[in-house]
């Protein structure tokens, strides 16, 4: 066991961006809050003590906690919150994974601001990266969102209204929006790189809402890794990451010796308001030339900007996703005993009485979302597991999750009003240990066509194929990649189309999956699938810590 203390007070500090200060939630007094740098094979045991005024959990985005739901920590899935002046320590081994993954809040909005990189490196007994060439530098780059107001006084407002929250007011790179922001020339980060270096980018989208462009100026970025599992390596002027994602790309400092902007801004597929700022870091090259002004100070060159698409060029977007591969070929299941066909999209309820201050939706309606028409609601009395595997699940959750949807329709035509409104419910879909399952996630243009990031907790899936339109079984099948697909933990659902994942399911346990759009959460883009224990206590769950808090 490798005990780690990085974690520990969960509080308020006041943090001070774009001339404001907040009183925001950090870890340790940081935001963003402490990298976790750790190895495949190790231990990990980590105490959050819990000092602010909210309820709220830790998780690790992307880590599988094999038989260990308890530590993955959604609230109200896997465990209960932490209550102010809880603690609750995770123990989780990391099981054969590599790479960028990140930790974060799994309450309400709290991961606004409460998240940090979690690295993965390769274990001491064989320590280098299966990379064409290996990086003599690494730079963790967590891809942010920033509101001039508390996140939370944003949500609040938005689930008391009924309307879409408020878009962020900058994006921010390791907590910091760059220089191209009002009074923000002091909150750009810079990193020095020697010419003819090559370096390791960790790049994250830890923003609560927004897909992200990304790249930097004159340099092309070479994909090694998404999620924390390698890929084949490809060239590229551009990466695009959803909330959730990561990737990780080796640049080479091949250019004249300057200063370099290394920039995101928005992918935005929706027909919707969005954030249309731009966030920069400076890649600045040792012994790049300064510039001196009259007064004869040095001063140092302006960066030279980068190339961004247009924040909605979708074609990019689908292009970039649709070159990666794992490095060779894979074990895809390829019998299937689920074969699963999930709408994901939005919706709207009608209010009771119309045009009251809790229906500031489009037309005196509430914003909704849904998977196969459920809106999922996050239960209150107790945990799903503990619901499960300790006490009484009536009332917490019912089994019942369709696993098509109630009538099928044209997903991406023009979609009747009378299918705009979901259910509500708290529903989980059962698999049979080691059962061999396919999800289609397909987009619905209810409302407006969208990119959702879709992250299934507890597994890796592979991608093995993806369009636009409605699925067509009889002629997408054909085309699947079942060779060397890429595996991965979120995917977005493309705009008016569909992905199709693959999994198996020999991770026991309440595994919830959801858009990671932070929006779409509260409006009900949720599910949960209760994986059935196998035989014997190696298939099983294992028992709860005695520490797991208690709603
Ligand atoms: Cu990164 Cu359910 O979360």
């Amino acid at each position: 066991e490798k005990p780690m203390q990085q974690i520990s007070h969960i509080q308020e500090t006041p943090v001070k961006r774009l001339c404001r200060v907040h009183n925001s939630i950090t870890v340790n007094g940081q935001f963003p809050g402490p990298t976790l740098e750790v190895r495949n094979g190790d231990s990990l045991v980590i105490t959050a003590i819990n000092k602010a005024q909210y309820n709220i959990s830790l998780h690790w985005h992307g880590i599988k906690q094999m038989r260990n739901p308890w530590a993955d920590g959604p609230e109200y899935i896997t465990q209960c919150p932490i209550q102010p002046g809880g603690s609750y320590t995770y123990r989780f081994n990391i099981e054969e994974q590599e790479g960028t993954l990140w930790w974060h809040a799994h309450s309400r909005w709290l991961r606004a601001t409460v998240y940090g990189a979690l690295i993965i490196r390769p274990p001491l007994s064989s320590p280098h990266y299966p990379f064409p060439v290996l990086p003599k530098r690494e730079i963790t780059l967590l891809l942010g969102e920033w509101w001039d107001r508390n996140p939370m006084d944003v949500l609040a407002l938005a689930q008391f209204t009924g309307a879409a929250p408020n878009v962020s007011d900058a994006f921010t790179i390791n907590g910091q929006p760059g220089d191209l922001y009002r009074c923000s020339s002091q909150e750009t980060l810079r990193f020095l790189v020697g010419a003819g270096e090559i370096v390791l980018l960790r790049v994250i989208n830890s923003g609560l809402n927004q897909e992200l462009f990304f790249g930097v100026a004159n340099h092309k970025l070479t994909v090694v890794a998404a999620d924390a599992s390698y890929t084949k390596p490809f060239s590229t002027n551009v990466i695009m990451l959803g909330p959730g994602q990561t990737t990780d790309v080796l640049l080479t400092a091949d250019q004249p010796p300057a200063h370099y902007y290394m920039a995101a801004h928005a992918y935005n597929s929706a027909n919707a308001p969005f954030d249309n700022t731009t966030t920069t870091a400076i890649l600045q090259y040792k012994g790049a030339p300064c510039v001196t002004t009259l007064q004869g100070k040095s001063q140092t060159q302006r960066a030279i900007p980068a190339q961004l698409p247009g924040f909605n060029d979708t074609a990019t977007a689908a292009a970039f996703t649709a070159q990666m591969r794992s490095p060779s070929k894979v074990e895809v299941p390829v019998e299937l005993d689920e074969d699963l066909f999930f709408t994901v999209g939005l919706g709207l309820f009608n209010c009771p009485t119309p045009n009251t201050q809790r229906c500031q939706g489009p037309n005196g309606t509430r914003f909704t979302a849904s998977i196969n028409n459920v809106s999922f609601v996050f239960p209150r009395i107790n945990s799903i597991m503990q619901a499960y595997y300790q006490g009484t699940p009536a009332g917490v959750f019912t089994t019942d999750f369709p696993p098509v949807p109630p009538t099928p329709f044209d997903y991406t035509g023009n979609v009747s009003r009378g299918l705009w409104q979901p259910t509500r419910g708290t529903k989980a879909y059962k698999l049979k240990y080691k059962s061999k399952v396919q999800i289609i996630l397909q987009d619905t243009s209810i409302v407006t066509t969208e990119n959702h990031p879709m992250h299934l907790h507890g597994y890796e899936f592979y991608v093995v194929g993806t369009g636009v339109g409605n699925f067509n079984p009889s002629k997408d099948t054909a085309s699947f990649n079942l060779v060397d697909p890429p595996r991965r933990n979120t995917i977005g659902t493309p705009p008016g189309g569909w992905v199709a994942i693959r999994f198996v399911a020999d991770n026991p346990g309440v595994w919830l999956m959801h858009c990671h759009i932070d929006a779409h959460i509260f409006w009900g883009l949720a599910m949960v699938f209760l994986v059935e224990n196998g035989e014997g206590h190696l298939q099983s769950v294992q028992s709860p810590p005695l520490d797991l808090p208690r709603c």
